[in-house]
C-alpha cells in the first residue's frame, strides 16, 4: 500500500469509533442558550489552562488573569511555601478587587479600600479594628479556585470540588506533556487575538486539515504534497474527551525563502542543543487547549470563549534557555511570527463561517472522515451537557 492509499484508508477505522458519520445539529455553534449550557456544564467545571509556572518563579510572584465567561478576576500566586494557588481577586470584606496589576511580586495582598491584608496563602492576616466584626479571621480567607500544575502548565477548575484531578482528567497525555520541553520552560513568546466566532467554530479550524490547500496554499506547502493533496494527518487518536493527530510532512517541499531557511536551521540547531528532541505531537485537549509539538517549534494555543460568538486565542512558544544573542532572538521572533502569519490566514474563513451559522440558515453541519476531530469535540460537548442536565433536580 502506498502512502496515498494508507492515508485514504486511515479514517475508516478511527472514524468508526465515533457515533456516526451523518450531519449534526448546527445549533451548538451559534445559539446563545446552548452556550449558556456549555458555560455551566463545561467551562465552570473543567480543568482549564491559565498560565505557566515560569510566570511565577519565586515565592510571592503572582499573575492576574481575567476569565470573562466566569466574570472572574483571578490571582495565581506562588506562596511562601512554594505552592501554586489561585484566588479570586475579591476581598472577603466587601468584594473589592485587591489589585489591578497584571503581575508582580508581593509578600502580602492589602485591599485598597479598608486595608484587609492577606498572605500569599490567601489567609486574612490583619484587618483594622477587627474586634468590631463578628466573624473569625479564619473564615475570611480569599476564595480559592482548584489549581494543579502539569508539565509546567497551570490548570484551574472553577468547580468547588472537581470530580477528577487534572492528572486524572488528562490521563496518559499528562505524562506525554511532562516529556515536552515546555515542562522545563523558563520563558515564552506570546501573542493573542480576538475573533468573532464561537469557541468550537474556531477550535475546529485548528483540528482539521481539509481547508489547508484552499486557505494556506503557500504556507501549507510543507504539509501538502502530491501524495497527500489535502495534507491529511497520518494518525488520529482519542483519549477520553481529548484528541491527538500526527501530521504528515511533504517529503519534497518547495524551496522556502532564504530567511526562513536561516531561521529554521538555527532553530533546529537550538532544538538539538537546548530543547532535546520531542515527538510530532499535536494534542487537542478538552475543552479548548492545543499543544502543538512540531520540531523545531512547539506552541500552545488556548481558545477561551468570551460569549457565544466571540473567542480569545492566546498562543505561546515556550523556551528553555535565554535568547542570549541577537541571532537567537531573531530566530525566535521569526519562527513565532511565521506561525502567526499562518494562523492569521484562517481568520477570514472562520469569521465568515460564523456569520453564516449565526444567520440560522444552516440547520445541519457535515463532517467528513478527516474531520473526525471536530466531530469528536461535538460529541464530547453533547455528552457533557447531557451529563450536566441529568444532574439537575427536576423542576
Ligand atoms: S472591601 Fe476590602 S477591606 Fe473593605
Ligand atoms: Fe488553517
Amino acid at each position: 500500500m502506498n502512502v496515498q492509499q494508507s492515508i485514504a484508508m486511515l479514517p475508516t477505522e478511527e472514524a468508526a469509533k465515533l457515533r456516526g458519520r451523518g450531519p449534526v445539529s448546527a445549533r451548538p455553534y451559534f445559539d446563545p442558550d446552548w452556550w449558556e449550557l456549555e458555560r455551566k456544564a463545561i467551562f465552570l467545571r473543567t480543568w482549564l489552562h491559565i498560565g505557566h509556572v515560569c510566570e511565577i518563579p519565586e515565592p510571592g510572584s503572582f499573575i492576574r488573569r481575567e476569565v470573562e465567561f466566569a466574570k472572574a478576576s483571578l490571582l495565581i500566586v506562588r506562596g511562601k511555601d512554594g505552592a501554586v494557588r489561585t484566588f479570586h481577586n475579591a476581598c472577603t470584606h466587601r468584594g473589592t478587587q485587591l489589585t489591578q496589576d497584571t503581575h508582580g511580586k508581593r509578600g502580602q495582598f492589602s485591599c485598597p479600600y479598608h486595608m484587609w491584608t492577606y498572605g500569599t496563602d490567601g489567609r486574612l492576616i490583619t484587618a483594622p479594628d477587627f474586634d468590631r466584626f463578628y466573624v473569625a479571621k479564619e473564615d475570611c480567607s480569599l476564595k480559592q479556585v482548584a489549581t494543579e500544575v502539569i508539565a509546567g502548565l497551570i490548570f484551574i477548575n472553577f468547580h468547588p470540588a472537581p470530580k477528577q484531578t487534572a492528572r486524572e482528567f488528562f490521563g496518559p497525555i499528562a505524562d506525554e506533556m511532562e516529556g515536552l520541553p515546555m515542562a522545563r520552560a523558563t520563558s515564552f513568546t506570546e501573542w493573542s487575538y480576538e475573533i468573532e466566532a464561537n469557541w468550537k467554530t474556531n477550535f475546529d479550524n485548528f483540528q482539521e486539515n481539509y481547508h489547508l490547500r484552499f486557505i494556506h496554499p503557500r504556507t501549507g506547502e510543507q504539509i501538502i504534497g502530491p501524495e497527500n493533496p489535502f495534507g491529511y494527518p497520518t494518525h488520529y487518536g482519542f483519549s477520553g474527551p481529548h484528541r491527538s493527530q500526527t501530521l504528515w510532512k511533504n517529503p519534497s517541499p518547495p524551496p522556502v525563502p532564504q530567511t526562513m531557511v536561516m531561521a529554521y536551521t538555527r532553530m533546529a540547531g537550538l532544538a538539538a542543543k537546548d530543547e532535546g528532541t520531542f515527538a510530532k505531537t499535536d494534542f487537542k485537549l478538552f475543552p479548548c487547549f492545543h499543544v502543538v509539538g512540531l520540531p523545531p517549534n512547539q506552541y500552545t494555543h488556548t481558545m477561551m470563549p468570551l460569549g457565544p460568538h466571540r473567542t480569545r486565542g492566546t498562543i505561546r512558544m515556550y523556551w528553555t534557555a535565554d535568547a542570549e544573542n541577537a541571532s537567537r532572538l531573531f530566530t525566535r521572533e521569526f519562527t513565532a511570527m511565521s506561525i502567526r502569519d499562518v494562523l492569521s490566514e484562517d481568520r477570514h474563513a472562520v469569521e465568515a463561517g460564523q456569520r453564516g451559522l449565526n444567520s440560522g440558515a444552516v440547520e445541519k453541519v457535515h463532517f467528513q472522515d478527516h474531520e473526525m476531530l471536530p466531530r469528536h469535540l461535538y460529541e464530547t460537548v453533547q455528552d457533557k451537557v447531557a451529563e450536566y442536565l441529568a444532574e439537575q433536580p427536576a423542576s
